[in-house]
């Protein structure tokens, strides 16, 4: 037989809900009350004070918000949203806040960057360590894969003594025109707008130029270009970690830097050189990650074949070691350079074998620039302050 027995008021989880609110009554002007009390360590102001709280919901005793971060903000984010969450703690206890905190960027206000980059979400540098391992192969066709995708790219071609672009787009003859603002307009093939310095020159006149004027081109050929709105404008590197690196740091805030390395040996030290030199504290450019390129090579007549020439695996190993993503692999396949060399990308066809692998490859590129700008505040750019 069933008891019936009658609970107490306090016995319900209605009743326990309605005390729990009734304790949790917390009220926006006091959230904003309590993250008065937190102070960015670097700019010492209040996170109020300097903009940085946005989207604030509370519901019952979950509190959740964003933290702005831009350039200026830049700092350690754990810290501060721990901060946060050690003030809201004390305030309220029994509070719902930890892991409630996300992070955006903050969009940048008109004085931080020049005209034409102000619409610019995303400046992503691809480079390698050693010449000749993909790196161009690897820009052009993941802007064009992600161009495909409906994302709004802008393509540069930084290596001065060696563009690449004017022939991957079969652009030879391209000439940028001015607008009436006087800024450059790049050059628009496949959905990617583009800039080379093989738009502006004759190859070999730029090969005799110096350190100082190469980049002081390179500069005005980024900075002074109407590139309007983009999600992602990518930045084709020279090989090596020169001058023209300097002056890409200096005069950009990059939201982080692609590695590309073929698996053999030399090739990843020299990558490792390369990540490195992003990854130096005073330059803090974050790594998105490591693409491998030439991974193995099928022969057409044997598809089921892989053969691995510059050895297995290499790229993945060095990415596990260096704690940094595994962006994808491209194999050596005669009509990524056939089609490299005739100005039409592998990507733009993305039902092909080769073309899936680029199109996989720009889906691991969004993920790791949605990560990185969630959990990292902006870079800043590089200051070369002279002695
Ligand atoms: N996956 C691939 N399959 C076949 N050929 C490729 C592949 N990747 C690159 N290549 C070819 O290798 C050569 C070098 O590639 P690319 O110019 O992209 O390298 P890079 O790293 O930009 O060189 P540099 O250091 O001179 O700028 C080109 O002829 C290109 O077509
Ligand atoms: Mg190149």
């Amino acid at each position: 037989m069933k008891k019936n027995i009658k609970k107490r008021p306090w016995q319900t989880s209605d009743y326990i809900c309605r005390i729990r609110k009734i304790n949790m009554e917390i009220t926006p002007a006091q959230v904003f009350g309590v993250l008065r009390t937190v102070v960015h360590p670097e700019l010492k102001r209040d996170i109020i004070q300097l903009g940085m709280v946005q989207g604030l919901e509370i519901d019952g005793a979950n509190v959740s918000f964003a933290l702005l971060i831009g350039k200026k903000e830049s700092t350690n984010i754990a810290l501060l949203k721990q901060n946060c969450v050690d003030a809201l703690e004390a305030a309220f206890p029994g509070v719902n806040v930890r892991g409630n905190i996300r992070v955006q960027a903050k969009p940048e206000t008109e004085a931080d960057e020049p005209n034409g980059l102000r619409k610019v979400k995303n400046i992503i540098a691809v480079a390698s360590g050693k010449g000749g391992v993909g790196k161009s192969t690897v820009a052009v066709n993941l802007a064009v894969a992600l161009a495909q995708q409906g994302a709004k790219v802008g393509l540069v071609d930084a290596d001065i003594y060696g563009p690449s672009i004017p022939l991957m787009f079969d652009l030879h003859d391209a000439r940028p025109m001015a607008n009436e603002e006087q800024m450059i307009v790049p050059v628009e093939k496949y959905g990617v707008r583009l800039l080379s310095i093989g738009f502006f020159v004759n190859a070999k006149d730029a090969l005799v130029w110096r350190g100082p004027m190469a980049t002081s081109a390179l500069k005005q050929m980024i900075m002074e270009a109407d590139w309007g709105e983009l999600d992602y404008l990518l930045i084709d590197m020279p090989p090596g970690t020169g001058d023209i690196h300097l002056a890409i740091i200096q005069m950009l805030a990059l939201t982080g830097a692609i590695i590309v390395s073929t698996p053999q040996e030399v090739a990843l030290a020299d990558a490792l050189k390369g990540m490195n030199m992003f990854r130096n504290e005073k330059i803090n450019v974050p790594v998105l990650g490591l693409v491998e390129n030439m991974a193995w090579f099928t022969p057409a007549e044997l598809p089921e074949n892989k053969y691995y020439i510059f050895g297995n695996g290499g790229c993945k190993r060095l990415a596990e070691k260096e704690g940094v993503n595994f962006l994808g692999q491209i194999p050596i396949v005669q009509s990524v350079c056939e089609s490299g060399d005739k100005g039409m990308p592998a990507a733009m066809d993305s039902s092909s074998i080769v073309g899936g692998y680029f199109h996989s490859l720009a889906d691991s590129v969004i993920a790791a620039v949605d990560y990185r700008n969630s959990n990292l505040a902006a870079t800043r750019k590089v200051e070369v302050k002279k002695k």
